[in-house]
Order: C-alpha cells, then structure tokens, then sequence
C-alpha cells in the first residue's frame, strides 16, 4: 500500500472511517432491531379451562398418543432459554419423571425453601415477580417459557409480566379442577394472532396480552 504510507493523518483517518464505521453501524441497527425477550405460557387446558384435576391429576393428558410434532414443542424448546414454573408444579413434574437438566435455565417460583433433593441446576426464588421478570428481560437470550400452573400464572399476570399465551385445548370436560388462571377478578383483553387446528381434535391459540382494562 505504496500510496496509503504517503497518505496524511486526515486522509488515514477518512480511510479507517469509510471501512470501519459501516460495521459499527450495522451493530447499532442489529442492537436496535433485537425483540425484546418475552415471557411465553405454554400451556394444554380442558377445553373448560383446567389445566389438571382438583388433586393434580393430568390422566385426562398424559394418557393420550403423542402426535409427531407434538403441537410445535420443538420449534418452541428452540426459541425458549429458561423456564418459570410455581413450586407445585415443578413437584408435579419431578413426579412424572422430569430430570431439569442444566441445558436449559430453570427458575422455580416459591415462597418457601428448597428441597433438599433439588437438583443443582435448578434455581428457587423468593425474588418478586416485578423484579425476577425484570432481570430477565434485560439480561441477553433467548424468550422464557412460564410452565405454570395457574397460582403462578396469575401471579406473574397481575404483574403485567407476560407477554404471550399459547394456549393448547384438549377436545375433552373434565368437570373441575385447577384453571389456568388461578381465579380472581380480572379485564385482561388479548389479541389472537394465530389458530392451529390439529388432527386428533386439539386446537392451539396463541394470544398477545394486552395491558389491562
Ligand atoms: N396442563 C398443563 O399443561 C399443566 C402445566 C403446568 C402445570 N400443570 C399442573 O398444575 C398443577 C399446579 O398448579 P397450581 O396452580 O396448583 O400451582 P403452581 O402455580 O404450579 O405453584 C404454586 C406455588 O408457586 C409459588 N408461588 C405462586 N405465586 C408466587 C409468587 N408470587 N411468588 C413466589 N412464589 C409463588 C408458591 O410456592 P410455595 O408454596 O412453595 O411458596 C405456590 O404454592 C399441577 O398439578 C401441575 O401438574 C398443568
């Protein structure tokens, strides 16, 4: 670069200007453009609105032939980094067999101490809602799935601290049990962004929260 030697400072630094100061602003506009990271339910409910049993009892679910796809879960395990549940139902789950490996971010809500048989990759919080789902947020990655249940759902809800619900309904009543909201007075309208009827009868509905009335 015979030339560039004998260039001056003013014209060195035009050069270093024209070729670096495009890829500073392309990471501007990548940062700029970066969703902010959601908080997602994904969920199956009775088609009356329960997501188990009085008792906990999830037979009327579990029992039934897995499709291929399994409802989208796995393009939805790809877009998630962490996961929220309420204590009872990740008791449920270490029922049901589930190991919480340190893959994916696990944070259960609880208000009390951990178990002692809790697996170490597992984190327990007492932090509130505003705050927990506040540091998520602005810490880098991926959306988070809150599994549930109801109790915790509805605590995070009237938080204003969830973003989307994706709403998986089995085609069967199961007459009473714990819903997907634990109840309480409440005007929270959404916005229906997508329906996805499937083969075996299950419909999945996918809700944006909009702020409340
Ligand atoms: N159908 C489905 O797809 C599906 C999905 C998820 C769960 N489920 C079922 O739902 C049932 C559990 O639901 P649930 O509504 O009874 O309980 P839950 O929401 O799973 O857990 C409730 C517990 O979460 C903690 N909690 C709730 N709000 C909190 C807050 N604001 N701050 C800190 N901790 C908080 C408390 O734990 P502590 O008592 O420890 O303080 C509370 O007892 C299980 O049977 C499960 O199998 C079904």
């Amino acid at each position: 670069m015979a030339s560039g030697v004998s260039q001056s400072v003013p014209q060195l630094a035009e050069w270093i200007e024209a070729r670096v100061q495009p890829s500073y602003r392309v990471a501007e506009e990548r940062v700029i453009v970066t969703p902010p990271r959601k908080v997602i339910v994904h969920i199956a409910t009775s088609a009356d609105g329960y997501i188990a049993r009085p008792d906990g009892d999830l037979d009327w679910l579990t029992t039934r032939p897995a499709p291929a796809g399994f409802y989208g879960i796995d393009a939805f395990m790809r877009s998630i980094d962490t996961k929220v549940l309420g204590r009872k139902t990740y008791d449920a789950s270490r029922r049901l067999g589930a190991k919480f490996d340190s893959k994916t971010r696990t944070i259960v809500c609880s208000r009390h101490s951990p178990p002692k048989d809790a697996p170490p990759s597992v984190e327990f919080t007492v932090q509130p809602i505003d705050v927990l789902v506040q540091r998520l947020r602005q810490s880098p990655g991926k959306d988070s799935w809150l599994m549930g249940g109801g109790d915790i759902i509805a605590s995070f809800l009237d938080a204003q601290a969830i973003d989307e619900f994706i709403i998986s309904v089995i085609p069967v009543f199961i007459g009473d049990g714990i819903p997907l909201i634990a109840r309480r007075h409440r005007h929270v309208p959404l916005s229906l962004q997508s329906t996805e009827k499937f083969a075996d009868g299950v419909v999945q509905l996918r809700y944006v929260v909009n702020s409340p009335v």
